[in-house]
């Protein structure tokens, strides 16, 4: 069985394959339907737009879907991730899309089991559901990837879908640099950081992270880091007409970026999530042709 755990398992053709699948899913009116195929969604650690997009992808499919949390599931009672996707397995599942916390640990769990994976996102490793639909979302607007300057800003010691988007994007022959504060910067994506100000005059893409609160020791003060580290309406009049805002969302309004700027004429940030359940029905679609 096939599985999607990093976006380092992609080529190039591989990724523009999937990019041709969502294109088709998107035009076609009657999609693929799957009736007899079984997805469980298990997330253990919150999420909005992953498992609801997951869920929509897969119920467009035709798919059987389980939803499974944490909080009611016999984790609780103590028993390992490993045997619970065993248990998965056993009773019938045929895709597992998995959110939790262990860097390493879906990799760990792949090795035993004969149904597919996919990493939902890994506490601060990966998250390549999103960075495809990044991806997506840059090349229906510029179509291609090449030359253009990205720039990823913000908390990216914490963030997983810098880690995906940094090697991709490098992969596709985009220039990346990066943005940061200097605690949060992060010496296995770069070596070399600009400030938010060079950024937003350089790049075709500002990729905006959110602070993850959640997994900082102390709480950050909001109001000074927009106007030190974020993107003001001072700094986005003074990017390129054609360039665009991405952020992976959830956005911490008026912190990583000003509240007015999410639905601003730049902002790609909803599209982001509409194109997430086209991206990753297309992921659902290869699994099921056995093309990832
Ligand atoms: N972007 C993202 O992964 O959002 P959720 O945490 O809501 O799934």
């Amino acid at each position: 069985k096939q599985h999607l755990l990093s976006i380092k398992q992609l080529t190039n053709e591989k990724i523009h394959h999937l990019f041709e699948i969502a294109k088709r899913l998107e035009r076609e009116e009657t999609k693929p339907s799957y009736n007899d195929t079984f997805a469980t969604n298990l997330f253990l650690e919150p999420s909005t737009r992953t498992k609801t997009s997951f869920h929509i992808a897969e119920r467009k499919l035709g798919m059987e879907v389980l939803e499974l949390g944490g909080d009611d599931s016999s984790l609780t009672k103590g028993e390992s991730l490993y045997d619970t996707l065993k248990t998965i397995e056993a009773l019938g599942v045929d895709i597992a899309v998995v959110r939790q916390s262990e860097i390493g640990m879906l990799d760990h769990c792949s090795k035993g089991l004969d149904m597919s994976l996919i990493n939902a996102g890994d506490g601060c490793g990966e998250h390549p559901t999103q960075s495809l639909l990044d991806l997506y979302t840059i090349f229906e607007h510029f179509n291609t990837f090449q030359g253009l300057n990205i720039c990823i800003a913000g908390d990216l010691k914490h963030s997983r879908v810098a880690r995906s988007n940094a090697f991709a994007l490098r992969q596709l022959g985009a220039n990346v640099s990066f943005a940061s504060k200097e605690e949060w910067q992060d010496p296995t994506l770069a070596d070399r950081y600009i400030n938010i100000d060079d950024a937003v005059e350089q790049c075709d893409v500002l990729m905006l992270l959110r602070i993850q609160h959640e997994r900082h020791e102390e709480q950050e003060t909001t109001g000074s880091y927009l106007e030190q580290y974020g993107l003001t309406k001072e700094r986005e009049s003074r990017m390129a007409a054609h360039s665009l805002i991405l952020h992976p969302a959830p956005v911490n309004r008026g912190v990583e970026i000003d509240a007015d700027l999410v639905e601003s004429p730049k902002s790609r940030i909803f599209r982001q999530m509409t194109n997430g359940v086209t991206i990753r029905m297309a992921i659902m679609e290869a699994f099921m042709k056995g093309e990832l």
